[in-house]
């Protein structure tokens, strides 16, 4: 009897628990970025007006080659004659995303890798770091959820 009398308070207990849990999960605080096991703090949100003015420096500085719409060169994967690659995509099908911060802002200031006779021209003395970020803002502004989550996961473990 005394069983009896408890069950319905507490299955009404758990429902409102099992909801509140639900909301808190869907309309809560950003929760935190986890891929291999290992947490990082929230996605950030983009500064609205750096995507704006990375956007007009893109079209300036980047779209000759990696493509008005970020597509980059249709054949980017092959290799030219001389060994380097052609312009990658900076959307979310290329591989931008893959790399932390720190390396897209060198890679884009000092140029790509003389070595492996990469074309990446260097934008130090024509671009500062605060509008090569502002690029690299609307880079990300046109990934995936899943492609931003990554690259932020990667920046924060790679140490910025
Ligand atoms: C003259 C053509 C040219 C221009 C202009 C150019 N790039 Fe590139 N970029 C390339 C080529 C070619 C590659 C691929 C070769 C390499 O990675 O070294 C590349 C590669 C890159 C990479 C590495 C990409 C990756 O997915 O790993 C980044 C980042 C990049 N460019 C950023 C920029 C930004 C930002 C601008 C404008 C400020 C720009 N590029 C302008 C030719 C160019």
């Amino acid at each position: 009897m005394r069983v009896r009398s408890l069950l319905l308070p507490a299955l009404a207990l758990f429902l409102l628990l099992f909801l509140l849990v639900s909301v808190m999960a869907t309309t809560g605080q950003p929760q935190p970025v986890v891929i291999n096991g290992t947490a990082v703090p929230p996605l950030p949100t983009l500064d609205a007006s750096a995507v704006a003015a990375g956007e007009r420096l893109y079209g300036q500085y980047c779209a000759a080659c990696h493509g008005a719409n970020l597509a980059g060169a249709a054949d980017w994967k092959t290799q030219l004659a001389d060994g380097s690659l052609p312009p990658p995509p900076h959307d979310s099908s290329g591989h931008t995303w893959h790399h932390a911060d720190s390396l897209l802002l060198s890679i884009t200031r000092d140029g790509g890798d003389v070595a492996a006779n990469s074309r990446m021209p260097a934008f130090d003395g024509q671009l500062s770091d605060d509008e090569i970020w502002a690029i690299l803002t609307f880079l990300k502004s046109r990934w995936g959820e899943e492609e931003r989550k990554f690259q932020w996961w990667v920046t924060v473990t790679a140490g910025g």
